[in-house]
């Protein structure tokens, strides 16, 4: 009789059981991931080796609040490959990379002034914008052996790591960052409409620092004519406005186009050492040279396209220019 009760009691005390212990698991896999999370935000080696060991999931994602989305009151939201990175500890980093962690993972997101230089934003970031951000090129480093792809930007439009990088960076950084191969002309569409060309030239005023990233970028072949989105000075432009002289001589040995009008109308020329935000003379700005060399340089650009013979066109070019100046008597004027 006895023995009969107690078969009777043991199937469903083991259940009970069972879902006991398969909800303690739950909890302390729960556990495991928090600590991890916790050890990378610190920046603790030794507790990101001891969560990893307990199998902690090196792509879990954090929320301040505990619940999965992000919202401003979120010091920094994402996975742990993010907080080690905000813990700006490569160490830290390379071990989660070891242990698989994704480190394109984008939806992670960061308060106040990580996507802006001068405002508040609050946005999506990946890892890579943030390290490039904090100057450390070893986590750089190792986010782009672990295929961090280079291009994507802050806040989903502001500041690719590249433009952040030659914008307030430094060039350990930016050198990694180029041999990525990212598009090397992007735009900061959602922020001051800069090139990394214009965001170098806006740099600390030390020229010298300045004309390294020129000559890193025009060696990674940026163009040196592209408008700025809010005010369309090229990097031409931004060289002359400052007086830097030795930055307008690399753009010009570059394609730099000094006849390119901005959007008030005005070529490189036009603006040396004139402040972009105040209109009024730089204080400092010594452009004598720079004007020269300018006006040097748009009398060889000003002189007058060869004569088009268009009964016998040489090219496709020919034959459009001939269209288009009704070139019914047979030859342009030359
Ligand atoms: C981010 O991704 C995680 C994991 O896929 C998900 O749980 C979370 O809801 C996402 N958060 C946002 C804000 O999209
Ligand atoms: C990164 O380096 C630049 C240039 O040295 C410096 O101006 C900037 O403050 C540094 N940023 C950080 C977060 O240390």
């Amino acid at each position: 009789m006895q023995g009969l009760l107690r078969r009777r009691w043991l199937p469903p005390l083991s259940a009970a059981w069972l879902a006991l212990l398969a909800l303690r698991l739950a909890a302390s896999d729960q556990a495991a991931d928090v600590g991890l999370w916790n050890g990378a935000r610190k920046g603790s080696l030794p507790e990101v080796k001891k969560y990893l060991s307990q199998d902690a999931d090196p792509n879990f994602y954090w929320t301040d609040s505990g619940d999965a989305d992000c919202d401003s009151s979120d010091e920094i939201c994402g996975t742990s490959v993010l907080a080690a990175v905000f813990g700006n500890k490569a160490v830290v980093l390379q071990s989660l990379v070891d242990a698989g962690a994704d480190v394109n993972f984008l939806n992670g997101t960061m308060a106040e002034g990580f996507c802006e230089i001068d405002s508040f934003d609050y946005g999506t970031v990946a890892p890579l914008y943030v390290a490039a951000i904090k100057n450390n090129s070893f986590a750089v480093e190792v986010l782009l052996e672990a295929d961090a792809q280079p291009d994507i930007p802050c806040g989903g439009g502001v500041f690719s790591p590249l433009v952040i990088a030659a914008s307030r960076g430094t060039k350990a950084v930016l050198d990694l960052l180029l041999a990525a191969q990212p598009d090397v002309d992007t735009v900061d569409e959602g922020g001051a409409g800069d090139t990394a060309l214009h965001g170098a030239l806006k740099r600390v005023a030390v020229f010298e620092e300045q004309n390294e990233f020129v000559e890193a970028l025009l060696a990674a072949n940026a163009c040196a004519n592209i408008p700025n989105l809010l005010h369309g000075d090229t990097a031409v432009h931004t060289a002359a406005r400052s007086g830097n002289l030795r930055a307008v001589e690399l753009l010009m040995g570059a394609e730099g186009d000094p006849m390119q009008r901005n959007n008030a109308g005005l070529t490189p020329g036009d603006v040396v050492c004139i402040s972009i935000k105040t209109g009024e003379v730089v204080e400092g700005c010594d452009g004598d040279k720079v004007k020269a060399l300018l006006e040097s340089q748009m009398g060889e650009q000003a002189d007058p396209p060869a004569m088009v013979d268009c009964e016998n066109p040489r090219d496709a070019e020919d034959k459009l220019r001939c269209a288009l100046q009704g070139g019914a008597d047979g030859t342009t004027q030359g």
